[in-house]
């Protein structure tokens, strides 16, 4: 039994490590139930250590076998162990060896933290804190060892054996088993240490440095699956030259090994040279994966392998600094993903995931500093507020400061901090340093909780051919914190009546940005021919709410004419959310109208973009605006009355839409981003044509569903047809799991289609689909495609008003939380806007919140989320 209120860890308690590792030889014996790891660590005072201090190891689920200090067994009153850990009372003043017995059980490891089995496949999950589950150590990140591992096992049951590094020896062992022996010669913390022992099918291939270091590649899966590790493959190629060219980093071992497993808590683990992933980021062929799949793939294999730079070689000196690397690491990884596709419709992605997952959490209670100064449980700080706003803020800063002093501080900061953990201050210094300026006030994003406002108002002086614009940033009542300002870059513009206006001037714009520092500002334009609309916050360039009050027209003129294609689209968008927030007639068709002639003029030459400039904001993001009481079925009922309206304005363009890129049947499938644009915008039409005539709709979804050729195609159809109720809709649903029986990943998708259905009917459903034999509460990766679809994906049953869909999703919670802890905490999250609904529904929520909380043995995971949710 755990403790109720977990200790929490602050940052302002930080203190060095009393003592160091050097070097961590293992040796480990895979067996199934008795895994023997003998560990034998060089351990030294560390002279910013206190002293003479008792050296506290940390340990979880360990039995311990032996311990030798020097050589020597040490005496039974020379060291206690308890459930967290191992502590030497007295240990010498001067360098040590500890040699550590251990054995686990990695069968019964359900919690995937630590060295566990998936599908009979050893593998281990270290960070944030798994290598104590695996043996008594230093586990902080702060505290970086030099690594040998041999890894013996049955050759029949582990084939593969693989380890951090180089491999430097294998062979025979006896008795049907082999060795393998790993070195990592680059010190590293114990959260990047891996291993991984199975059968396994693999593909690699060889790539030469930009230092002239040969590098065998490989990705290993599942065997027989190996055809749908190619692509992973080639991105992982791609990843590596990228990482050259846009900062100048090479890889920096003999091979690099990507393994793809079925169970596993999060997306992937960039451990050093052997990158563990979730196989749903590995595996893909036509008939499997979506163009969202592949696009995933890409940018997931990059994140894993751009770390090897920021996170590894430079790693975190503590948990607090998690978006060090995190949100460094996903601002490398949308850069590279938008060299490889298109940069705007990538950007437009970026930002509505922002919106859809990380405003939400920075406007609820579980909001935090994208620096958290506390917390009781690290594991649940891997949040959108860390990576995504982590990885806006690297962008301000790119933005501020230009792309060449970025890159700059960028080699600065690599330069400085190799092979140590390190801070935010530290990356903050680099750029400092290069650019000679201070950013002790951009540095306030890293503190700040909240979305911030920022308000902006215009005014047109004819007579003068002048505009000015008045900036000013709030910090939004709920849950935002008052304090000095931020630096908020703004980029903006004025559009004319049909395009950009010449010779206009405004000193107050360097490449035009401004620089919002103070509450507000105001700017001036001059030679402002005629009546300007302002473009601002273009490629959203700062994580702010904008506020600008605009007419639909002026609007419509961003969509036609501003020369940023983020601001066109956030245009469309901008209407669109009025129209569900608050339904008129009349503006609808002239937004219908509006659409209209952009498709006309220019739908075929950019499809992708075209198909977002259909997309309507979601429930949630809808639901997001409203201040408060929130009534999610008034915006469902709004947002499908909207939609179909267009479908039906659109119809006969959304039609030749259709046949204009219906020749896509005929060509063999590629997962390029401008094949994959024309299917979504193929797509878009398709389900806007239901929307506005559902019968017509059923039809050509099944059909389509029939001639489909890949995935991408296919699972549209039906998601289409999903939001029609019917036979036609229960049949294909039928055939669908028929045809992929065999394939867990493809029935994931047909559980999350299922559980978003947006009917009351929903919940049996998934009562039903909780005992379909495919689903299982011990893998991830089913519970968040049936459970999670539904828990976030499904605002309108989710939040019933009977409290039903709560109470399904507690019920998981509570199932799930005693086996895989982790897992059960994220699922709870789905209740974090639960004070935004009306009142009748909040009390509902507050009420299943109660219910879990009576559970007793809660884990810390999920307690702490409970805690922070029900406030
Ligand atoms: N560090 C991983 C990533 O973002 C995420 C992760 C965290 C995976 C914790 C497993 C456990 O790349
Ligand atoms: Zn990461």
């Amino acid at each position: 039994m755990r403790t109720e209120t977990p200790p929490l860890i602050r940052l302002e308690e930080y203190r060095p490590s009393d003592y160091l590792i050097d070097r961590v030889d293992l040796d480990i014996r895979l067996d199934p139930h008795a895994t023997r790891i003998d560990a034998t660590l060089a351990l030294y005072p560390n002279p910013a250590g206190e002293a003479g201090a008792p050296l506290n190891l940390d340990g979880d689920d360990l039995r311990l076998v032996s311990i030798a200090l020097d050589g020597a067994p040490l005496a039974q009153d020379g060291y206690t162990v308890t459930p967290a850990g191992l502590s030497l009372i007295a240990p010498p003043r001067r360098p040590f060896t500890l040699r550590l017995v251990t054995e686990v059980d990695p069968t019964a490891n359900t919690k995937l933290m630590g060295l566990y089995r998936s599908s009979g496949v050893y593998c281990t999950q270290c960070e944030a804190d798994g290598f104590r589950r695996i043996t008594y150590f230093l586990d902080r990140p702060d505290v970086m060892a030099v690594y040998t591992t041999r890894l013996e096992a049955d050759r029949d049951q582990a084939p593969v054996l693989l380890g951090n590094g180089n491999l430097i020896e294998a062979g025979e062992a006896g008795a049907g088993r082999h060795f393998a022996v790993w070195h990592d010669p680059h010190p590293k913390p114990a959260y990047l240490f891996a291993l991984v022992g199975g059968r396994l099918g693999k593909v690699e291939t060889r790539f030469t440095t930009m230092e002239g270091r040969a590098i065998t590649c490989a990705v290993y899966v599942e065997p027989g699956k190996e055809d749908r590790a190619g692509y992973a493959l080639d991105a992982v190629i791609r990843s590596m030259a990228w990482d050259e060219t846009a900062f100048g980093r090479p890889y920096d071992l003999d091979v690099f090994n990507v393994v793809a497993v079925s169970d596993f808590n999060m997306g992937a683990m960039e451990n050093k040279g052997l990158n563990i992933f979730n196989d749903k980021y590995v595996l893909a062929s036509p008939e499997t994966a979506t163009d969202g799949d592949y696009a995933a793939i890409e940018a997931i294999i990059a994140h894993e392998y751009f770390h090897n730079w920021s996170g590894n070689r430079v790693t975190c000196r503590d948990w607090f600094q998690l978006c060090l690397k995190e949100g460094l690491t996903v601002f490398r990884d949308q850069e590279f993903s938008s060299d490889m596709r298109s940069r705007p419709v990538h950007r437009i992605a970026e930002v509505r995931s922002l919106r859809a997952r990380q405003f939400p959490e920075d406007a609820g209670p579980l909001r935090h500093p994208v620096r958290p100064r506390v917390y009781a449980e690290i594991n649940n700080f891997y949040t959108a507020t860390v990576y995504d706003k982590g990885a806006e803020i690297v962008r301000m800063l790119r933005t501020l400061i230009g792309p060449q002093a970025f890159r700059a501080g960028m080699d600065r900061y690599f330069a400085d901090n190799d092979g140590r953990a390190a801070t935010v201050e530290d990356f903050l210094a680099a750029f400092a340093a290069v650019t000679g300026g201070d950013l002790d006030a951009f540095a306030r994003w890293y503190e700040r909780p909240g979305t911030p406002r920022l308000t902006v108002s215009g005014a047109y002086e004819p007579g003068a051919a002048r505009c000015t614009l008045r900036l000013a940033q709030s910090q939004p009542g709920a849950g935002g914190q008052d304090g000095p300002p931020l630096v908020i870059p703004v980029a903006l513009g004025l559009v004319g009546a049909s395009g950009p206006l010449t010779g206009v001037t405004c000193p107050a714009l360097r490449d035009g940005v401004f620089v919002l520092d103070r509450p507000e500002a105001e700017i001036i334009f001059d030679g402002v021919a005629e009546e300007p609309v302002p473009s601002v916050l273009r490629d959203f360039s700062a994580p702010v709410r904008l506020e600008l009050a605009l007419t639909d027209a002026q609007r419509m003129r961003l969509l036609a004419h501003d020369s940023d294609p983020f601001n066109r689209w956030q245009a469309a968008q901008d209407v669109a959310l009025r129209l569900i927030l608050d339904p008129d007639a009349d503006r609808t068709e002239a937004f219908a109208q509006a659409l209209g002639r952009f498709l006309d003029a220019e739908a075929l030459a950019d499809p992708a973009f075209a198909a977002l400039v259909l997309a309507l904001p979601s429930e949630g993001e809808a639901a997001d605006a409203v201040p408060s009481g929130v009534d999610p079925d008034a915006i469902h009922r709004a947002r499908f009355a909207l939609r179909a309206h267009l479908g039906t304005a659109l119809r006969p363009r959304l039609e030749r839409l259709d046949a204009a890129l219906a020749p896509l049947d005929n060509v063999p499938y590629s997962p390029d981003a401008s094949a994959a644009g024309r299917r979504s915008l193929r797509n878009a039409a398709l389900d806007l044509i239901a929307a506005g005539d559902p019968e017509t709709g059923a039809r050509r979804a099944a059909e389509r569903l029939g001639s489909a050729s890949n995935m991408t195609d296919r699972l549209a159809a039906l998601a289409t047809l999903a939001l029609i109720p019917g036979d036609a809709r229960e049949t294909a649903l039928t055939e669908f799991a028929e045809r992929y029986a065999g394939e867990p990943l493809v029935l994931d998708k047909w559980f999350a289609i299922q559980a978003q259905i947006p009917e009351p009917g929903t919940l049996e459903r998934i009562v039903r689909l909780q005992g379909h034999p495919a689903f299982t509460m011990t893998n991830p990766n089913r519970v968040r495609a049936l459970i999670g679809s539904f828990a976030f994906g499904n605002p309108t049953q989710f939040a019933r008003a009977d409290g039903a869909g709560f109470a399904r999703v507690a019920e998981t919670v509570a199932a799930l939380d005693s086996t895989n802890p982790q897992v059960a905490a994220r699922m709870l999250t789905a209740f974090g806007s639960w004070r935004r609904l009306e009142n009748s529904r909040a009390a509902k929520a507050l009420e299943i919140l109660n219910w879990i909380k009576a559970i007793p043995g809660l884990s810390r995971d999920t307690a702490d989320i409970l805690a922070r949710t029900r406030g």
